[in-house]
């Protein structure tokens, strides 16, 4: 009889990806996937740790499976993932009706973990060795890639995928708990990495973002030399049935003018950048262990200026660090309206255990200024990426359709009109009125209307001129 297994999952496209993976790897051992907990004989929580915040709320969905538990003992509940590897017994202490805790090194396991349960070992763990147990060599042998066979529907689209070509962080960001739970750097071989990449070209994927927490510092050495992420592109590159190719997320250091010009010289690469720059202030930089000054930032960004003018810049910051003054924030409002990303993604400072900031620097920021500094910074990033965007207004953009939007009414599979979305080859968002049909085409649509986050248009047809015969 077959088993049934429902899945959920928080944090980054790593997870994500880890999730298809694991999904992929259990439907070869006879599950089938459902959608709610309660039709599901294994009950997955994919979890991530990066703020406190998503920590409480995977507890706190934990907590109401208690009941379930109790009611319904056969039911197995797994808790994988970043959270997994930090926390470790600590899971099963706060939550003692969990039977596996797997880090997002040890996934490959889960299959003979839950054998174990069904012959009677009781609970099981299988976590990396965390970086203080042994030699760097020993530490990232623990910490395992997994990249099992690709299960085309379990993604997101089926012209979509992500490919990891790098795990783990060695950048030690003093707030960042990610070189902990997801262990040294490594690169995946470049053998590997086209191999996954064919396959999927050969499953119909179009569109492929390779992954790494620092994916353009990637390097992976052979005695035939090394291979860096230029290098992996132009070799992806020649992949037919590959249309777009992305890579997130990028360090400012490793943001060279040979990863700038292959990516320019290379029609399928986007010219769409992720480069978080953290703060604006170079006391909070410091503090915060990043290894660059707002001045490296800035050469690094005129320099995606001058390869790639018409690239889009998006960037990550951090509000309240700590010893974060008014003054330093406002210094990141400054690099905000200077380098006008596309967008930014804005956090509160959570204070992670395990970490340098944690053991050394104190939490001062009151939460109410972290708050109001949060929304601050998110109304001039609006801002800017509203008057960008209303640049678009009349262009014609080319655009990969993913599918249905969300706002999208799909009560009628048969309707004629459906809002749909899709992306530009610099990942702005772009919905318009078409149907299902046109999902993974490359579509020119017209932009009309415009948001912070959204284009708004019609796709352009060629305009039949009458004649008047
Ligand atoms: N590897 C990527 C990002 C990983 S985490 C990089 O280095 O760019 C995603 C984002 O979460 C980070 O860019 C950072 O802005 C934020 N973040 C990480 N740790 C955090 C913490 N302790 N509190 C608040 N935000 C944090
Ligand atoms: Fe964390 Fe810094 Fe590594 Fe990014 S580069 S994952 S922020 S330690
Ligand atoms: Fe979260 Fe781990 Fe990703 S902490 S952001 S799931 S690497």
């Amino acid at each position: 009889m077959t088993k049934t297994v429902y899945i959920k999952t928080v944090g980054c496209q790593m997870n994500v990806l880890d999730s298809e993976m694991v999904i992929a790897d259990l439907k070869r051992h006879g599950y089938r996937v459902v959608e709610t907990p309660a039709e599901a004989d294994l009950l997955l929580y994919n979890t991530c740790s990066i703020r406190e915040q998503a920590e409480e709320k995977t507890y706190s969905a934990l907590g109401k499976l208690r009941d379930t538990k109790a009611r319904h003992p056969d039911k197995k509940i797994g808790v994988l993932g970043c959270m997994a590897q930090k926390d470790q017994e600590v899971i099963f202490r706060r939550a003692p009706f969990v039977d596996m805790v797997v880090g997002p090194g040890q996934l490959h396991a889960l299959p003979q973990l839950i054998t174990n349960i069904d012959s009677g070992e009781g609970r099981q763990m299988a976590v990396s060795l965390s970086r203080t147990d042994g030699k760097q060599a020993v530490v990232a042998r623990s910490h395992e890639t997994f990249d099992p066979l690709r299960d085309p529907s379990q993604r997101p689209t089926p012209f979509q995928a992500y490919l990891r070509i790098q795990i783990g962080c060695d950048k030690f960001c003093t707030y960042c708990v990610v070189p902990n739970t997801r262990g040294p750097e490594q690169g995946r071989s470049p053998a590997e990495i086209l191999a996954e990449a064919r396959t999927l070209a050969d499953q119909g994927c179009r569109e492929i973002t390779l992954l790494g927490q620092t994916v353009n510092s990637y390097r992976h050495r052979s005695d035939d030399g090394d291979t860096d992420l230029a290098a992996l592109l132009e070799q992806l590159h020649e992949i037919d049935g590959i249309q777009r190719l992305k890579f997130v997320t990028n360090y400012p250091k490793d943001m060279t003018e040979r990863l700038l010009t292959t990516v320019r010289d290379l029609p399928k690469c986007s010219p769409y950048l992720h480069v978080p720059a953290q703060s604006g202030s170079d006391e909070v930089l410091k503090r915060m262990k990043r290894g660059y000054t707002i001045a490296q930032y800035m050469e690094m960004f005129e320099r995606i200026e001058s390869i790639l003018p018409e690239a889009a810049v998006s960037s990550d910051f951090i509000v309240g660090f700590c010893g974060e003054t008014d003054e330093d924030f406002q210094k990141s409002v400054k690099l905000i309206e200077r380098c006008r990303f596309k967008n930014s993604f804005i956090f509160q400072y959570s204070v992670r255990g395990g970490t340098k900031a944690a053991e050394r620097l104190e939490d001062d920021v009151p939460r109410e200024v972290k708050a109001a500094r949060n929304n601050e910074l998110l109304a001039v990033q609006d801002r800017i990426s509203k008057e960008d965007n209303e640049k678009l207004i009349g262009s014609t953009v080319e655009v990969l359709v993913e599918g249905p939007s969300k706002k999208a009414d799909t009560s009628d599979p048969d309707a004629a009109v459906v809002q749909m979305t899709g992306r530009t080859h610099c990942d702005r968002i772009v919905v318009f009125d078409g149907n299902r049909r046109q999902a993974g085409q490359m579509l020119d649509i017209h932009v009309d209307q415009v948001s912070s986050h959204t284009l708004i248009g019609r796709v352009r047809t060629v305009e039949l001129v009458s004649i008047g015969l």
